[in-house]
């Protein structure tokens, strides 16, 4: 069996993160007897510097081919005053615009050996397992009209939130199917005691409600969502919520687990194509010195084996390879402790691949 993956690595900490994630993708196919084809493509600040574009056509091109995606990060200083339409980060988000990946998997997962690296007491975190489904193609990010323009004399900034019956639907209906698969409870996040397109979006989730008899659902503003995950993270299961709530949340999750450097994600369409990437962001501080943590990016490649290349047995390798590294005792520096054996991206890496 071959599969083709397209791996991106963008900016700053994210050529290092890759390499040892496209190490660990290579040994986990081949112990269940599949090869993976890399092809390397352009996305974000590298991209705008060798051809002009965050998002090359060619680029686009190769992931629309590709069985998955796997995405470092974008974005950097050195592209920070550049106009909008031309960032970095306009290269991701026409990737999830282009390929239709409305459904953005967070999964925010306590591994026990790192409930002291989390900032909130370990009783509070331990063995926390939520998934927040994050909205990625609607919502403000994409809303029409958009822009800053001259009103009476000053400038106005605006941006829309709009979201239809049919997006509402189909990213609640991602939230109810994984939840019955899990604990069985979904929590739809919104900001319905204010704007009218969260009131929509609450009348969509509870009208479908009746298809998944067997999963409870429930509804929480948004700024009390942010509060729970911080006061009681584990009274929740699955969130569902809209494209700019979930990137605050999933933040916030992030958090929970330690550190961002943690925090796997991957972006699915209806069929096609999906892409796995880390959440954390490019870290330009500590690029370059292989000390930032590859394991959200090697958690990734999991996730592409369980929903893109249908690889189950590798990506629960790869998860139990993670597990082990962490029981050992090594550390990045991110989530290090006082005592800990602290190692460097590369090592961090090797060390998984061992496991496997
Ligand atoms: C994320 C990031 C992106 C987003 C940026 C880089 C455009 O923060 O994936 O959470 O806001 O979606
Ligand atoms: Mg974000």
């Amino acid at each position: 069996m071959k599969k083709n993956v397209l791996v991106l690595p963008g900016d700053g900490i994210g050529q290092e993160v890759v390499e040892p994630a496209i190490s660990v993708m290579d040994v986990a196919a081949k112990q269940e007897g599949c090869e993976i084809i890399v092809t390397q493509g352009l996305v974000g600040g590298v991209a705008i510097d060798e051809t002009g574009s965050p998002l090359p056509a060619e680029t686009l091109k190769l992931a629309k081919a590709a069985d998955a995606v796997l995405l470092g990060g974008v974005g950097g200083p050195k592209w920070d005053d550049l106009p909008m339409a031309s960032r970095p980060e306009k290269g991701l988000l026409g990737l999830r615009q282009g390929l239709g990946l409305f459904a953005n998997l967070r999964p925010a997962l306590l591994s026990a050996p790192l409930a002291s690296a989390s900032s909130l007491k370990p009783d509070l975190v331990a063995d926390l397992d939520i998934l927040i489904i994050r909205e990625l193609t609607g919502g403000i990010y994409f809303g029409e009209p958009r822009g800053i323009e001259t009103r009476d004399n000053e400038r106005v900034g605006f941006n829309t939130m709009v979201y239809s019956e049919h997006e509402i639907e189909r990213i609640a209906r991602v939230g109810f199917e994984l939840a019955s698969k899990r604990n069985k409870r979904l929590c739809s996040v919104d900001k319905a005691n204010v704007l009218e397109v969260s009131q929509l979006w609450r009348e969509v989730v509870n009208s479908i409600a009746g298809d998944y008899p067997d999963v409870e659902l429930s509804h929480m503003y948004v700024d009390n969502a942010a509060m729970q995950l911080v006061r009681a993270p584990k009274q929740f299961d699955v969130i569902v919520t809209t494209n700019m709530f979930g990137d605050i949340l999933s933040d916030v999750a992030a958090m929970l687990t330690g550190s961002l450097g943690m925090l796997p994600s991957a972006s699915l369409a209806a069929s096609g194509v999906g892409l796995y990437e880390p959440v954390h962001g490019t870290a330009p501080d500590i690029a370059g010195k292989d000390i930032a943590n590859p394991l959200a990016t090697i958690l990734s490649v999991g996730m592409m084996f369980r929903y893109s290349l249908d690889i189950p047995a590798a990506a629960n390798n790869i998860d139990k390879a993670v597990a082990e590294v962490l029981a050992e005792g090594y550390r990045t520096a991110d989530i290090a402790g006082p005592k800990d054996d602290v190692v460097g991206c590369r090592t961090m890496g090797e060390l998984v691949i061992e496991r496997l």
